[in-house]
């Protein structure tokens, strides 16, 4: 079974994309899976901001990414890409931080017409960070969760349904043997 970083890239205090994904770590646990989670908006600001690479708060993310197999990376879409919040903590990673690690990246957004944006924006900057696999995201619409007041998220059926496909489809990328770098 695999250690799995699940990272929260949204700023928002009631984020529907953190809920989400604490909704399918769940999952993963009851799979069998360790999974720890990273919401960057409890990561020091000023460290983020000031690019503050020896900040305890930069030094502990990195050390989460260096201890997982895998990670989960969830992000809102903010002006046609992913969150600023999400490249702040990114940019002050070591540039191989996801060598050798399966990623599943998963974006909330308000518009199908950044249903993409998980492919032209996310995934270039995972693959050029050495993800070994970046397996088939997901896009959700904002308006198929719904966060009740009780803290609950019900998730539209045709959404949760591809949602937990994803997962399967990452369970089994888990599965496989680690790929071996390419030869130089
Ligand atoms: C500043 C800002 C910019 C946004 N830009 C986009 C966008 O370009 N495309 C889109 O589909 N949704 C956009 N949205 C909607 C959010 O992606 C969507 O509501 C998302 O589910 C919010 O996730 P969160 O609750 O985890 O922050 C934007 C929202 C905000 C606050």
């Amino acid at each position: 079974m695999s250690t799995i970083l699940s990272v929260a890239g949204s700023p928002s205090a009631t984020s529907r994309t953190a809920r989400l994904l604490h909704y399918l770590n769940a999952r993963l646990t009851s799979d069998g899976h360790r999974v720890i989670e990273l919401d960057i908006r409890t990561v020091s600001a000023q460290a983020l901001v000031g690019a503050d690479f020896q900040h305890r708060d930069i030094v502990a993310s990195t050390e989460l990414f260096a201890q997982a197999d895998a990670l989960v990376i969830g992000t809102p879409v903010y002006k046609a890409a992913y969150s600023g919040l999400l490249k702040s903590l990114l940019d002050l990673l070591p540039q191989d931080a996801l060598s050798g690690k399966t990623v599943l990246p998963l974006a909330t957004g308000g518009s199908t017409a950044h249903v993409l944006a998980i492919d032209y924006a996310l995934r270039p900057v995972l693959s050029s960070m050495g993800a070994a696999h970046i397996v088939q995201g997901r896009f959700v619409l904002d308006r198929e969760l719904d966060l009740r007041e009780d803290g609950s998220l019900v998730i539209e059926p045709t959404a949760a349904k591809a949602l937990h496909q994803a997962l399967d489809q990452f369970s089994c990328a888990l599965a496989q043997p680690p790929m071996l770098p390419a030869a130089s």
